[in-house]
């Protein structure tokens, strides 16, 4: 036919040009080698683009996650980091946020491109002849069962695996936190062991996974060959029943094979993007978490303290079986002095704990005044409370910003001057960057003491309307802390403060003494009050304070 319909003027120079190329055989093939490369070349950028979009996008998003799940996990209550051990939260960030972008990325890859391959190809086949595709797809529901029943095997090792992952991790975290400990008993044997067991559960895990995910192409394989027998019988029926001839054959046998293919390379895909699904669950677990402590619908902002902290008919349990505060009442007076004291277990620190609501009361009410503190904003209770905790916590930094939390209104001479009231100058002075220098991971590179100085100092700089001191001042040479009882005197003056001790100088200068057993307040007074009535109180003070006491003297 093309013979009889006379050549245009594209057929005509396109015919000159095959004539030239007859005659320059050698330059014939330099030009096609020239367009080989170039294709390759533009081929090749075109899946760097798209790699690298799709690259990108997984990793704008996995980052994005990471830094929504890191603010979330910041609004969650005390409550929330007792109950997620810490190896739990370190592998949701690193791992599982890793998992997603790799997971994202190539999903964005193959899950793009090969189904747009396998359409196209699809119509292809439908237009030639429409049953013969369809026998040719019947393939695709069993085949689509087999790797979903696959793929949620691979999900669930995967979910197992990385549980298993933060378990390694928290015992890793526990391992180089108590290292010393751990040498110091020779708890090495035991701890390796303990890695053993659960590295063995890992393995276990990861091993079900690559089972399921090896015999996925295999499987896969298999269903489409049978698949394939019953469509070669039908398509051989239909070319010896003269319904369909051997060109037509041809092209749906090819558009088949070129919708197959994509599939199978789906196939692993899938089960790629079931471990991103496994780690993305844990992601958006957190990502969903509700703080259980958070502002009232309508709360208030809080006015500074002008008359008293009130506690009514407040209980406290942490598991909501064991009573760890049972019905307390008392108030504390602006600017008053109180000191708590109790034998330990006896649930100071928890008292403690709840006026900035880092717990909420089970039952009964904390006031600010006439505020029940459950109605305030947090912001603005907690601006107005400092606490220095038991054990002392500081963070990977300069001296500077643990001490001003990255508040840069707070001058040098301040610092200077909190460091000074905390005894604590001497000893950054001598550090070898001053206020610049690094404090290690929690403070590591100093003393137990010179930790606790700082967290003073830290408090102090907050220049709080409350303070809260919960044994500050435990780790501390009798010298310094005498120092720091009298830099404190004029500070604490107009403030409240509630101060945990069991050094009798600390708990005499306090106007009122409450004494805390098993959670409930059994005696209050001054120091001389409490020793008439020889009680409690007194036999704390016959065992434990007088030791004390006569050390300080001598
Ligand atoms: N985070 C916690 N989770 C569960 N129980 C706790 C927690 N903290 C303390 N407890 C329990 O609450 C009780 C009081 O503890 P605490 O307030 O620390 O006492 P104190 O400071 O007087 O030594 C103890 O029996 C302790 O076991
Ligand atoms: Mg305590």
């Amino acid at each position: 036919q093309w013979f009889n319909t006379p050549p245009s003027e594209w057929d005509k120079v396109f015919l000159r040009f095959v004539d030239k190329m007859r005659a320059h055989k050698l330059f014939a093939l330099f030009i096609a080698i020239v367009i080989v490369i170039l294709l390759t070349f533009i081929s090749g950028c075109a899946r760097f683009f798209q790699e690298y979009f799709a690259g990108s996008v997984g990793a704008f998003v996995a980052v994005d996650l990471s830094k929504k799940m890191y603010q979330n996990i910041m609004t969650q209550s005390l409550g929330f980091f007792e109950s997620h051990s810490s190896g739990d939260v370190v592998a949701r960030f690193s791992n599982d946020i890793f998992m997603v972008n790799r997971g994202l990325s190539n999903a964005f890859i193959k899950v793009l491109r090969e189904p747009f391959k396998a359409l196209t190809f699809l119509i292809v086949a439908i237009s030639v002849d429409p049953w013969l595709t369809l026998v040719g797809i019947c393939v695709l529901p069993p085949l689509g069962y087999a790797l979903i029943q696959l793929g949620l095997y691979v999900r669930k090792s995967v979910r197992r695996s990385l549980m298993k992952v933060a378990d390694l991790a928290s015992l890793i975290n526990e391992t180089t936190r108590g290292i010393l400990i751990i040498k110091g008993f020779q708890m090495e044997e035991f701890l390796k062991q303990r890695y053993d067991i659960e590295a063995s559960r890992l393995r276990r895990f990861l091993r079900k996974m690559v089972k399921a995910d090896s015999a996925t192409e295999p499987i896969t394989e298999f269903i489409l060959v049978v698949g394939f027998s019953g469509f070669i019988l039908f398509s051989g029926y239909r070319v010896i029943t003269y319904r369909l001839d051997m060109g037509d054959l041809l092209q749906v046998y090819l558009a088949l094979a070129m919708i197959l293919d994509p599939v199978r390379k789906l196939s692993t895909v899938n089960n790629m993007i079931q471990t991103s699904v496994a780690s993305a669950e844990r992601v958006f677990e957190y990502l969903d978490l509700k703080p259980d402590i958070q502002d009232a619908p309508q709360a208030v902002l809080l006015e500074p303290l002008k008359r008293e902290i009130r506690f009514e008919s407040v209980s406290f349990s942490y598991d909501g079986k064991k009573i760890v505060l049972d019905n307390l009442n008392f108030s504390i007076q602006r600017g008053e002095r109180v000191a708590l004291v109790g034998p330990s277990g006896s649930g100071k620190t928890t008292l403690v704990k709840l006026i900035p609501r880092f717990y909420d009361v089970k039952e009964g009410t904390i006031y600010f005044d006439n505020t029940d503190i459950r109605k305030a904003t947090l912001e603005s209770l907690r601006k107005q409370i400092a606490i220095v905790t038991q054990d002392t916590i500081l963070f990977s930094g300069s001296v500077r910003d643990n001490l001003t939390g990255g508040n840069t209104h707070i001058t040098d001479e301040q610092i200077e001057q909190a460091l000074t009231m905390a005894h604590a100058k001497e000893f950054v002075a001598q550090m070898p960057k001053g206020l610049d220098s690094n404090l290690g991971e929690f403070g590591q590179l100093l003393s137990g003491g010179q930790r606790q100085r700082l967290a003073l100092a830290r408090a102090i700089l907050k220049n709080p309307e409350v303070l809260l001191l919960d044994e500050a001042t435990s780790n501390l040479d009798s010298e310094s802390e005498k120092y720091i009882q009298e830099a404190l005197t004029n500070f604490l003056k107009g403030r409240t403060s509630i101060i945990i001790a069991h050094r009798l100088s600390t708990v005499m200068n306090a106007d009122r003494i409450l004494v805390l057993d098993c959670g409930r307040i059994i005696e209050q007074g001054s120091h001389e009050q409490l020793l008439k009535q020889q009680g409690v109180y007194y036999q704390l003070y016959q065992h434990q304070f007088r030791n004390a006491y006569e050390t300080t003297e001598n």
